[in-house]
């Protein structure tokens, strides 16, 4: 029987946590090839409802918000705007954007949980965990720091070491504090939910070992054997936490759903949100087998998206499951790690800041460089190549000849094609294969390829000018001319449907350039697209190039963050020698008003102070000419050791010492009161 041929695509994009901006990282690895995905879909006249969301739950989120003395409410207000704008600026045609936060959501959440919790799909387990008696409240494990027992790093937090790398519980922990107190937590007794993963084990060994081997991408269906073939365990489903969806049952206060229980049912309540203000009904999307649901996502959540939601969709029973999970490898920035928390990223909203109207340049480098296989690298200067040689040079180019040259010899209309010769039949043959390869490609999730399938038609393009030179036949047999002609604007009308996916911004604007519609795929592979006597508009350039200047700008600022990451690591100088009270009763430290200031002669460190001390006006010299400018320093109040020993320093008597802090990478920092108070207070 011939395969039933899929017509409606719920598509997602993995939730993004809204405890930062979306970096590059995020956009090679889930949001392009997603975007790429869905328009494409579309341009099929397929049914797509591209979905995503704030993630908004969860610990990370609660700590955040802590350290910056805010509501966890406030910190996810304000990356949900960042992230929607953003995704919105850069093309990701989202259909909805929504968050886990609304109403919408907690309802969806809450009645899924309840469902199963009713037909007994979760067991009830009682274990010990760390509870912060200071606080009342028990403790997530990212709340608790202890001396890691793998390597003795004393910052490890429970469920991770940083420095080694140890996956750990909380109770493997050397000297367990709570990071909220800083008390030792004590273990209390607490009850959760769990789903028996354990009960589900042979059936995704069915449905992933055994049926999808072949469709789904070798590191997601190797990440998935592997944890299969270990054994599944129970995974508890709530937590003991103020911040995320309550858990729906008697008897569960402080409780709420397990971050990662509720996020993937966002994509559900998302869908909801994007139906009801859109007049359509939501069950078809999630309910109907001939849907076909794709999820993307970083290598970094395979287990949640192959194993414990569809585990949970099974559980729940009215779902559908997902047909394909095309997860992504990791991307690095100038051959290292991208992290957040180090700055060590190119971060999507100042992109769009630094690069205006270059959003496609953008979107065409983390496709052509995406790690679809294995971790990639991204670089600037990768970046400004695949810019200046390949789309100015390559796709710029052919599409800026073939439309200067139509003006130049037909006004600006499409001429005739007449007969065409085997150079021409060659390049129509590609020109209707290539639609079908880039869509085998998009298919199979194989983004890279398909992108590069596109480009070889602009480059067939390209060459196809260079070797008929029509600029050159024009004089000799200009009828000859039209066919060329007529043939290479087929290419551009053909272009600027296979590069929709790809870069939509310029495939918008060649369509403009060209005075087309928006055509559909279907219609690619065609050489009438452009009718005889069609007028199109006055050349444009696609792409501009760009310059060293621009790159190295943004070089520079990624020195600046990793020389800022060198000296946070940097450790400080040891403490001195122990010191008796008396002694440093000893030394009289006074406020003091510097009254005139200027540059030692002949020195290039030195600064002659007069300073008002409280006690009298008297000199000092202090060597900090490199640091500070003399006039901008009259007028400050600063901190004096007055009863130094006067020396002689370049033959001027200095009667104290002017104090200040000396930082790791050695600029200074004059040590000043908070307020301003009478000179000759005294310091201590
Ligand atoms: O890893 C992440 O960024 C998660 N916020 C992804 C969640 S995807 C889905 F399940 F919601
Ligand atoms: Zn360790």
């Amino acid at each position: 029987m011939a395969e039933k041929k899929i017509k409606r695509y719920t598509v997602t994009a993995a939730l993004p946590y809204a405890n930062g901006p979306v970096h590059i990282g995020h956009l090679s690895g889930v949001y392009v090839p997603a975007d790429i995905y869905a328009r494409y879909q579309r341009s099929k006249g397929n049914e797509v409802g591209f979905i995503c969301g704030s993630d908004e739950h969860g610990v990370p989120i609660t700590i955040r918000a802590r350290k910056e003395g805010v509501s966890p409410q406030e910190i996810v207000d304000k990356y949900h705007a960042i992230i929607k704008d953003s995704f919105q600026k850069f093309g990701i045609s989202l259909d909805v954007y929504s968050r886990t936060s609304s109403d919408t959501h907690r309802d969806t959440a809450s009645a899924f949980f309840k469902k199963m919790y009713e037909e007994g799909k979760f067991v009830e387990k009682t274990s010990e965990q760390y509870f912060d008696e200071a606080n009342q409240q028990f403790l997530a494990d990212r709340y608790i720091k202890g001396t890691c027992p793998k390597c003795g790093y004393e910052e490890a937090y429970g469920d991770q070491c940083e420095a080694c790398g140890t996956s750990l519980s909380p109770t493997d922990l050397i000297h367990p504090k709570s990071t909220i107190s800083g008390e030792k937590p004590v273990l209390k007794e607490t009850k959760h939910w769990y789903l028996p993963l354990n009960d589900y084990n042979e059936w995704l060994s069915e449905w992933i070992i055994d049926g999808h081997k072949e469709d789904w991408k070798s590191n997601v269906y190797g990440q998935c054997k592997s944890w299969i073939d270990s054994g599944l365990q129970p995974r508890a489903v709530t937590r003991d936490l103020n911040w995320g969806v309550p858990v729906p049952v008697d008897g569960a206060e402080g409780k709420v759903l397990y971050v990662w229980f509720d996020a993937p049912i966002g994509y559900i309540s998302a869908t909801k949100d994007w139906a009801k203000s859109n007049g359509k009904d939501w069950k078809p999307y999630w309910q109907s087998p001939d849907t076909k649901l794709v999820h993307f996502i970083g290598k970094d959540n395979i287990v949640f998206h192959c194993i414990i939601f569809p585990a949970m969709l099974k559980g729940h029973g009215d779902y559908i499951l997902p047909d394909n999970v095309p997860a992504n490898e990791f991307l690095n920035l100038e051959g290292n790690k991208i992290s957040t928390s180090r700055n060590w990223a190119v971060w999507l909203h100042e992109y769009l800041e630094d690069f205006p109207g270059k959003e496609d340049v953008l979107r065409y480098t983390l496709c052509a460089n995406a790690p679809e296989t294995k971790d990639n690298d991204f670089t600037w200067k990768d970046f400004q190549a695949r810019n200046n040689s390949e789309l100015v040079a390559i796709l710029g180019n052919f599409v800026n000849r073939a439309i200067v040259l139509t003006h130049k010899y037909y006004d600006g209309k499409i001429p005739s094609a007449g007969k065409f010769e085997a150079i021409d039949q060659e390049v129509i043959d590609r020109l209707k294969a290539i639609p079908n390869e880039v869509s085998k490609s998009i298919e199979a999730y194989r983004f890279r390829e398909a992108l590069g399938n596109m480009m070889e038609l602009a480059r067939i393009g390209n060459k196809y000018l260079a070797d008929t030179e029509p600029w050159k036949l024009i004089k000799t047999d200009a009828e000859r001319v039209k066919t060329i002609m007529n043939t290479a604007l087929q290419i551009c009308a053909n272009l600027s449907i296979l590069a929709e996916p790809f870069i939509p911004f310029t495939a918008e604007k060649l369509r403009k350039l060209l005075n087309l519609n928006k055509l559909h795929w279907e219609n690619a592979g065609g050489n009438d697209l452009l009718k005889e006597n069609h007028s199109i508009k006055k050349a444009e350039l696609l792409f501009e190039k760009i310059e060293d200047e621009a790159i190295n700008q943004q070089i520079n600022k990624l020195m600046e963050t990793k020389a800022a990451n060198e000296l946070a690591q940097k450790p400080a100088i040891p403490q001195k020698e122990e010191i008796s009270f008396d002694d440093f009763m000893n030394m009289d430290i006074r406020t003091a008003t510097i009254l005139e200031a200027e540059k030692v002669k002949k020195s290039k460190k030195l600064l002659k102070f007069l300073v008002d001390t409280g006690i009298d006006k008297r000199t000092i010299v202090s060597g900090i000419a490199e640091h500070y400018k003399p006039e901008d320093l009259v007028g400050k109040q600063i901190t004096v050791l007055v009863n130094l020993a006067p020396r002689k320093i370049m033959g001027i008597e200095s009667q104290g010492m002017i104090l200040s802090a000396e930082d790791k990478d050695g600029s200074l920092a004059l040590m000043q009161t908070e307020k301003l108070v009478s000179n000759g207070s005294q310091v201590g």
